[in-house]
């Protein structure tokens, strides 16, 4: 990474405006969802549940599955290729790759540095970010420090995960909840005033078994006995887990919008991590604000942790929910438990959202070891699911053309 001359001293932590002429932006987003749809009625099939408990409980009605050949990293490459086209910059404009993710290709390399590779960037900087769901807001935090800071001009700041392969489907309280995809956004450097900004980041150690994956890492790496246990797999408290949740989402968004120096009601629109539409509910009401200010696409994507807010800023913008001027608030919660949210003024033209379309998912390709093969990565229930699709037809209409084939078409 070349660095750039450094500017003044970074504002203190989550403050803004940033040190005297050098600010950052949003100047691009891109988001990619795999194509294969798990609706309910497939997950009925699966374990003993039924579409109106989930839709009632959760508000989720689909989520996408990625196919075999797909992987966080190149899901996350096309999210991110996106939204530096919709930046208008060339990938090697990009100092500062950051993946945040809970479901990486491997420990090591970092996601971040094959989806530098894929995206064909020669000299950034690359690395991942660990804070579960609340992740992108925790890269976004680190790229507006990065931004502001002067050690970079550029940085692309990903959200992505693959969680369809690290979930029990013998286990309804948690294989409904979530789904696959990316999200991304290009921060990037201003000579000008950007208007209110305010972050607020918490982390909540008291939390850290609430949801958690047991095994694969230094305390019980992956065996044949902690595969049989079933270790791999995410276990979650969700009771905990949702109370948690109401209350850090409203009070971490308002701690944002304090430092943002705005009120609850200056906010145009809410993008909350998508777990659960009662969550949403519960921390609009707890803002004293309707629903309408909040935005929700939780129904067709499930909870994609670190990707779910990526994934909707960039819905949000593309369907015309956010001008330029407006004050958004994006805000997530997630195992750890962590919490972040961000106040912002959006300034980036959202007619730029079509240049999207001249990225060729087909064409960005995540580089395989060679001499190595691995194992098929679908679960078994699900590849049976997916194999033979279920009654309910669902429409693929956001998809866009000439995209990977639906799963299992490239099995390696
Ligand atoms: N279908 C049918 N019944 C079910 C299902 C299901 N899929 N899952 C649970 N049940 C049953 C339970 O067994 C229980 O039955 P019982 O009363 O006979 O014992 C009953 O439904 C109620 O179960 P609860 O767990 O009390 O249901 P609750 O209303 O709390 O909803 C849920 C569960 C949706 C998981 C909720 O607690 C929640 O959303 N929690 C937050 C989870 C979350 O957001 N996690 C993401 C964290 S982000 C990250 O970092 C990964």
């Amino acid at each position: 990474m070349t660095l750039p001359p450094p500017a003044s001293m970074p504002a203190p932590a989550g403050r803004s405006p940033a040190p005297a002429g050098r600010f950052a932006r949003i100047s691009g987003w891109g988001s990619y969802a795999p194509r294969a749809v798990l609706t309910n009625a497939d997950l009925e099939r699966m374990v003993d549940t039924n579409d109106e408990w989930i839709v009632s409980r959760t508000g989720i009605r689909e989520r996408r599955v990625a196919a075999a050949h797909e992987t966080t990293a190149s899901m996350a490459a096309v999210a991110g290729a996106r939204a530096i086209a919709v930046a208008g910059l060339e990938p090697d404009e990009i100092d500062l790759i950051l993946v945040a993710t809970l479901t990486p290709d491997y420990w090591m390399p970092s996601t971040a540095a094959l989806v530098k590779e894929a995206i064909g960037n020669r000299r950034a900087a690359a690395m991942d970010v660990a804070a579960a769901c609340s992740g992108f807001v925790y890269a976004y935090a680190t790229a507006h420090a990065y931004v502001t800071s002067g050690m970079a001009r550029h940085v692309l700041v990903v959200g992505a995960e693959l969680l369809t392969r690290f979930l029990d489907y013998t286990d309804r309280s948690t294989c409904i909840l979530f789904g696959d995809g990316a999200g991304a956004v290009v921060v990037s450097v201003s000579d000008e005033p950007t208007g209110p900004h305010g972050i607020e980041l918490t982390t909540d150690p008291a939390g850290a078994y609430m949801i958690w994956l047991p095994a694969g890492g230094s305390k019980s790496p992956s065996s044949a006995e902690t595969v049989a246990r079933g270790e791999h797999f995410i276990r979650m408290e969700g009771k905990e887990t949702y109370r948690f949740a109401t209350k850090s989402l409203a009070s971490s968004a308002l701690a944002a919008i304090e430092r943002a120096g705005l009120e609850p009601d200056q906010i145009d629109l809410f993008i909350p991590h998508q777990a659960n539409i009662r969550i949403i509910e519960a921390v609009a009401k707890g803002l004293g604000l309707p629903m309408e200010r909040m935005f929700v696409n939780l129904d067709r994507y499930g909870n994609t942790s670190a990707a779910s807010v990526p994934l909707a800023l960039a819905e949000a913008v593309d369907s015309g929910r956010v001008k330029v001027g407006d004050r958004i608030v994006f805000v997530a919660f997630g195992a750890g438990f962590t919490s972040g949210a961000v106040a912002m003024e959006w300034s980036a033209d959202p007619a730029n959202g079509a240049r999207a379309g001249a990225i060729d998912p087909g064409a960005i390709a995540v580089r395989l070891p060679v001499d190595w093969d691995s194992v098929d990565p679908i679960p078994a229930q699900l590849a049976d699911v997916l194999a033979s699709p279920g009654p309910v037809d669902v429409p693929l209409d956001d998809v866009v053309p000439g995209e990977p084939e639906p799963a299992r078409a490239h099995v390696r």
